[in-house]
């Protein structure tokens, strides 16, 4: 969606992974604080959604959506003061159907409600809108009039300046393809679980669709689930990692205020950060994933290829690629950055990994910049003069 609010997938934090409906305004305020002390909000993390279960079961008198002045004791408009006072943007949940998702009979759609729903969404200065499918009318679940109910609500949008987040999950069979012109991002998958191979299956589906990434629309493969127990730190690394390959938006979905210190490393990994942020927002490919062992390749701005190699089997193995394989041009000398370690090598243009079973190992890679240095040009000079 040509709106200019997401030329980088968004980052921020969601309760519902961690949370489910037990969402509340103490939780959304000492989040914010989080973000802030923790370092996250200054490695990129900036949006801070509310999901379902925030609203009373009925809308007003005037047909206005309510908060529930139990969870929210201040309301929503006062909650975004208090997020933006914090360098934050504020994020909200609404369904296209009747009724919301959650479990407990749902709180109001926005269904025939578009206009009203945005507009108060903008009075309270929200930043960005998720906007699921579920209970969606019989004659309402098909293509046509599914794409119809996200066009009604983009259309509502228009000039609130509202990040808009497709969160239909193919459930009625509309192509990814139709979403990039509705939605700024736009879930590929069915939800995310907190375990590897659930994990790996979003990756096989979202990791498909490369050619339909670009700046303001995102694939979204759901939001991270890293830190929330189900996976070991190996898991999560890889996770963050084929998450940032493949430009997927990143969306914390653990308690940050309890966070372990390797989980927070995964999650402010600012040189992983950059590659899912780089500019020029390609999604990362896969060039080859013979028995489980991935090479992926995705171009950066800056002519450098941030590589992935996954290990998805059960058992150790090595994966080799090479410079050419992942799109580089010929060079005397590749310049080989480790984004887990840190550390930068040489290699003549093979790059290999041993791998732990379900790890990965990320690469920035590029020509080197040494062979460019003047002392080797003068070198030459005086030999041919
Ligand atoms: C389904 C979505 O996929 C989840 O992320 C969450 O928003 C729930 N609905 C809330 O009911």
């Amino acid at each position: 969606l040509d709106n200019g609010l997401a030329e980088t997938p968004p980052m921020g934090w969601n309760d519902w992974n961690a949370f489910g409906c037990s969402v509340d305004q103490q939780l959304v305020e000492q989040t914010a604080d989080t973000l802030v002390s923790t370092g996250m909000r200054d490695a990129g993390y900036q949006y801070v959604n509310i999901d379902d279960c925030w609203a009373l079961p009925d809308r007003d008198v005037n047909g206005n959506l309510v908060a529930d002045p139990q969870k929210f004791p201040d309301g929503i408009a006062k909650l975004a003061d208090y997020v933006h006072a914090r360098g934050l943007k504020l994020g909200i949940y609404e369904d296209s159907g009747t009724r919301t998702c959650s479990k407990s009979g749902g709180f109001p759609g926005s269904l025939g409600h578009e206009q009203q729903d945005a507009r108060l969404f903008a009075d309270w200065h929200v930043d960005y809108l998720k906007y699921d499918d579920c209970n969606v009318p019989a004659d309402g679940q098909n293509v046509d009039a599914t794409i119809a109910r996200y066009k009604a609500m983009r259309d509502a949008l228009t000039g609130h300046g509202i990040v808009f987040s497709i969160c239909e999950k193919t459930d009625f069979g509309v192509p990814n393809s139709a979403w990039p012109t509705v939605g700024n991002l736009w879930r590929t998958t069915g939800d995310i679980h907190d375990n590897y191979a659930r994990m790996v299956s979003l990756f096989h589906t979202n990791v498909t669709l490369p050619d339909l990434a670009g700046p303001d629309h995102w694939n979204d493969p759901d939001m991270l689930e890293v830190g929330n127990g189900g996976m070991s730190d190996v898991e999560y690394r890889s996770h963050f990692a084929l998450w940032a390959e493949m430009a997927a938006p990143l969306i914390v979905g653990t308690d940050v205020r309890t966070m372990s210190a390797a989980t927070k490393e995964i999650l402010t990994n600012r040189e992983i950060i950059a590659v899912d942020q780089d500019p020029l927002g390609a999604q990362g490919r896969p060039v080859s994933s013979a028995n489980g062992l991935w090479v992926l390749t995705k171009p950066l701005v800056d002519g450098s290829r941030a590589v992935t190699l996954f290990n998805e089997t059960d058992a150790p193995a090595t994966i080799t690629t090479t410079a050419g394989q992942v799109g580089l041009g010929k060079a005397f000398d590749y310049e080989v950055r480790d984004l887990f370690a840190h550390t930068t090598s040489e290699s003549a243009g093979r790059i290999t990994a041993a791998l732990p079973a379900h790890a990965s190992a990320m690469y920035r890679i590029s020509p080197s910049r040494r062979l460019a240095q003047p002392h080797v040009v003068v070198g030459l000079s005086a030999v041919d003069t």
